[in-house]
């Protein structure tokens, strides 16, 4: 008999779906295997309306391929200069379920971001009062800071101070990659949360820099040595509702990729579920599989959890070496590997 999982259906609580010809491209993939996902919204220009956040809310719901049952959760991006009253009205009508906080320059697409928290005080305490998510990218953008220590930086620096002066913020530290960030999460109260994607479990930085450059297993924050890896590891299998699912499926174009200056982001979201899995069997613990993925992540968000089901069968899966993407290809996440799970639907 084939051995099987069947769980709540799980939501992506970090995602970037893109826009036009690559949003219809990539937008099944996410709806196939989530219910609900938090939807980044670092487009070219940046989501930071209620009026553009429902604007693109619309264009997610009709990329989405015929029948699919699948819910965009919106983000407002911050800048120096957003409006709390905008945050405000956004959470209150239904647009906006949780903000993005980009330190400027971090990542792709941040150039908007804030240049310093002190800018978006206001913000920050509108929504600790009104209970609204930030979410952060949580790495500092100093250029006398190596990259590697970037998310640990950013915890002493900014995140204890803030979570200090607001105690009633609830704060998703998004795609942790760090023993601190672990430790950090851990020992903070329950308004402090954190995601933790697929590739981060699977891989160290020398999966980008041993045998030659890889740019598909590049993305912000950089994987880092092994033994924040394991930390990973332990942290999402350990049953700790403080750490669910959060992809950061990040897809761009193959040549933009393989580039002398190639972005940053893995395109994880095809076999997301697949991959996830492997790691908790790895790990003896299955059991606590449905929590990260379904479970602790509407529960944080104070949202209910999903009443349907989906499968995974333990059924060898070959990834392909790339998926059709807009006039391109997109290389998946474990691109030319086989994975033990199936999922099924
Ligand atoms: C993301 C992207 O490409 O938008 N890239 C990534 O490496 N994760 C941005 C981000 O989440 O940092
Ligand atoms: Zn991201």
């Amino acid at each position: 008999m084939t051995d099987s999982l069947t769980i709540r259906r799980p939501d992506d609580w970090h995602v970037h779906l893109r826009d036009g010809a690559m949003l219809e491209a990539v937008a099944g993939h996410t709806a196939r295997q989530f219910a609900r996902a938090i939807v980044m919204p670092n487009l070219t220009p940046p989501v930071t309306t209620v009026a553009a956040g429902e604007a693109y809310r619309q264009r997610i719901m009709a990329a989405l391929p015929a029948g699919a049952d699948f819910t965009p959760l919106m983000t407002c991006y911050l800048t120096d200069n957003t409006d709390p009253e905008e945050v405000r009205r956004g959470f209150q009508q239904g647009v906006f379920t949780a903000c993005k906080l980009y330190p400027a320059g971090a990542t792709t697409n941040s150039d908007s971001g804030v240049t310093d928290i002190a800018n978006i005080r206001g913000v920050l305490e509108v929504m600790a009062e009104i209970g609204m998510v930030l979410c952060v990218h949580g790495e500092v953008t100093s250029a006398d800071i190596d990259i590697f220590d970037r998310e640990a930086v950013f915890i002493e620096r900014i995140l204890k101070p803030l979570i200090a002066e607001l105690p009633q913020l609830k704060v998703v530290f998004e795609h942790i990659t760090t023993s601190e960030a672990v430790d950090f999460v851990t020992g903070a109260p329950d308004n402090v949360a954190a995601t933790i994607t697929p590739q981060h479990l699977h891989i160290n930085r020398n999966a980008m820099l041993v045998g030659g450059i890889r740019p598909h297993a590049y993305c912000l924050p950089v994987a880092k040595r092994e033994a924040h890896r394991l930390a990973l590891r332990k942290a999402a299998t350990s049953g700790s509702s403080k750490f669910f699912l959060g992809t950061d499926s990040a897809p761009h174009a193959r040549e933009a990729k393989e580039s002398a200056c190639g972005c940053a982001g893995i395109f994880n979201a095809p076999f997301a579920l697949e991959s996830y899995l492997a790691v908790f069997e790895e790990e003896g613990a299955i059991e606590h599989f449905e929590g990260f993925a379904s479970l602790h992540g509407p529960r944080f968000y104070g949202l209910p959890v999903n009443e349907a089901q989906v499968t995974l069968e333990k059924v060898e899966t070959q990834v392909p070496a790339a998926l059709p993407g807009p006039d391109t290809q997109l290389v998946p996440f474990h691109a030319g590997e086989s994975l033990r799970w199936r999922f099924v639907g």
